[in-house]
């Protein structure tokens, strides 16, 4: 039982300004718009340029979060980072962070999740705060998938993209913020989607090179199969936790793989899609940053507000996925900018 409550106090985002489109897919793989757009309802992607890594993108968007809470840097008692494209295998992109921000008294590690890392980090920033080990925490999704994708696949490159979203958690009371998380794992399905050489099991060299196994791989298919399952059945566990049915969410945030699967998640749910928050279309599957990017949004266009009930829903390699429910306060700049009345 939690002594008190968290909720979201800021949040910003660090957007490749390079936009990949469709148009230009077609010069690089056998592939074309309309194949794109109807699989998966991507349009355009943006890309980060050479010299940006995760944690170049993943300041930017803490300085934003920082600034829409009115926080400090050296507030911060905790820095998680979820990222699956860390700057390096160790130390910490978590850690970079915070020596970048000045943020000399918070602990930083970095959340390893797939897709799913910053639904974990925010459940384990969450409870940092609400068993009083911590008063503010920040947890960031960043991702440069562009560094991973194999340009030569056209079943995987058309997909990803590069971004990041940051997120300031403080305290409030309970029944506010965050009402009740859902974590799991499947590892049975890890091979479905992995990056299969350079850690200890594969050590890079030339084979590993050579047989382009420094790329992410995916079954697309059983990874579809499985979306379209377990994003229904982690919503209905986050609502019932929270003592709410999937009737009462104003706004569902999922993770921006493929707009098929939440079409497909939205039917299997019986919601409309006007619920379902997209910007697929725009980012392509941003992995870790992709649902807080996504939350962002919805907050920037006012689909968000102030006393909404926001699901959000992430799946991801593992496999695992992640779910939040969140009664928003508006405590950000953002969100009263945006928020003037309640829904
Ligand atoms: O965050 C990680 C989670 N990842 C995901 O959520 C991905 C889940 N999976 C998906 O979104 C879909 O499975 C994909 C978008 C990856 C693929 O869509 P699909 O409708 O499942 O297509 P498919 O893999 O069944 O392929 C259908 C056809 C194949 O050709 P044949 O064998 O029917 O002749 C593919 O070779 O489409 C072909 N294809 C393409 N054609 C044009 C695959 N990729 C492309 C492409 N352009 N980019």
């Amino acid at each position: 039982m939690a002594v008190r409550g968290s909720t979201i106090a800021g949040i910003g985002r660090g957007i490749p300004p390079r936009v990949l489109t469709n148009k230009e897919m077609e010069r690089m793989v056998d592939t074309s718009d309309e194949w794109i757009q109807t699989r998966t309802g991507i349009r355009e992607r943006r890309i980060a340029a050479p010299e940006v890594a995760a944690s170049d993108l993943a300041c930017e968007a803490a300085a934003e979060a920082l600034a829409d809470a009115g926080v400090l840097a050296d507030e911060l008692d905790l820095i998680v980072v979820g990222t699956a494209t860390p700057d390096m295998l160790f130390p910490a992109t978590a850690c970079l962070v915070q020596d970048r921000l000045g943020a000399r008294r918070a602990g930083a590690f970095d959340a390893s999740a797939a897709c799913s890392s910053w639904a974990y980090g925010v459940a384990v920033g969450h409870a940092a705060i609400a068993s009083g080990r911590a008063e503010t925490v920040m947890v960031i999704g960043t991702e440069v998938l562009s560094r991973i994708t194999d340009w030569s696949d056209r079943a995987t490159s058309v997909l990803f993209g590069d971004a990041a979203a940051a997120v300031i958690l403080r305290p409030c009371q309970t029944g506010e913020g965050f009402l009740a998380f859902h974590l799991g794992a499947d590892g049975a399905g890890a091979s479905l989607i992995e990056l299969p050489a350079g850690g200890s099991r594969r050590p890079p060299g030339h084979e590993t090179v050579a047989a382009r196994m420094h790329y992410l791989k995916m079954n697309g298919r059983e990874v579809y199969k499985f979306a379209v399952r377990a994003i229904p059945r982690a919503i209905e566990r986050v609502v019932e936790e929270a003592g709410l049915t999937v009737a009462d969410v104003d706004c569902f945030v999922p993770h921006q793989a493929n707009v098929r699967i939440i079409e497909a998640a939205a039917e299997r749910l019986r919601q409309p899609m006007e619920r379902f928050f997209v910007n697929a279309d725009r980012y392509g599957n941003t992995s870790s940053a992709s649902v807080p990017v996504a939350l962002y949004e919805a907050v920037e266009q006012g689909r968000i507000r102030p006393g909404s009930l926001v699901v959000f829903v992430a799946f991801g390699a593992g496999l695992t996925w992640g779910a939040g429910a969140i009664r928003w306060t508006g405590d950000s700049a953002l969100a009263r900018r945006w928020g003037s009345s309640t829904p």
